[in-house]
């Protein structure tokens, strides 16, 4: 079901001294920051040849990623994200499965502007799964 990992995010309480780390001390490329409101995060990208990193820091009031920096407070892996083709039919097939989706179960608009869906981390072995229809 799953394909190509699009991204792994990684919360950060320091945005700007984790973009140092990636950048100079990793020595990969490394965007600006882009406020994405709508999603509660300021977000740095950090390209690498099979995938790529964002680094998230929380904006606003309500940022989904509050409550896990304040339990995290150096900061964590968040999600990852995997590539499916067709969003309704993974998620029809993990529902039947007992998997258990977040959020009411029905994709929303991501922060690349495509369908995603957030997966439990407890029936996924800790980790927060996000599926993104690619
Ligand atoms: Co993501």
């Amino acid at each position: 079901m799953i394909g190509k990992l699009n991204h792994v995010a990684i919360a950060v309480p320091d945005l700007e001294a984790a973009s140092a780390t990636y950048r100079d001390t990793l020595g990969a490329r490394v965007s600006d920051p882009v406020d994405l409101p709508e999603h509660g995060v300021t977000t740095v990208f950090v390209d690498l040849p099979n995938t790529r990193l964002e680094l998230l820091h929380p904006l606003g009031e309500d940022s989904p990623i509050a409550a896990f920096l304040a339990r995290n407070t150096g900061g964590g892996i968040h999600h990852m994200c995997f590539e499916v083709d067709d969003i309704q039919a993974a998620r029809d097939t993990l529902v039947a499965d007992g998997a258990r989706v977040l959020g009411g179960g029905e994709p929303r608009i991501g922060a690349h502007g495509k369908p995603v869906l957030f997966l439990h981390p407890r029936d996924f072995h800790g980790c927060l799964i996000e599926i993104e229809q690619a």
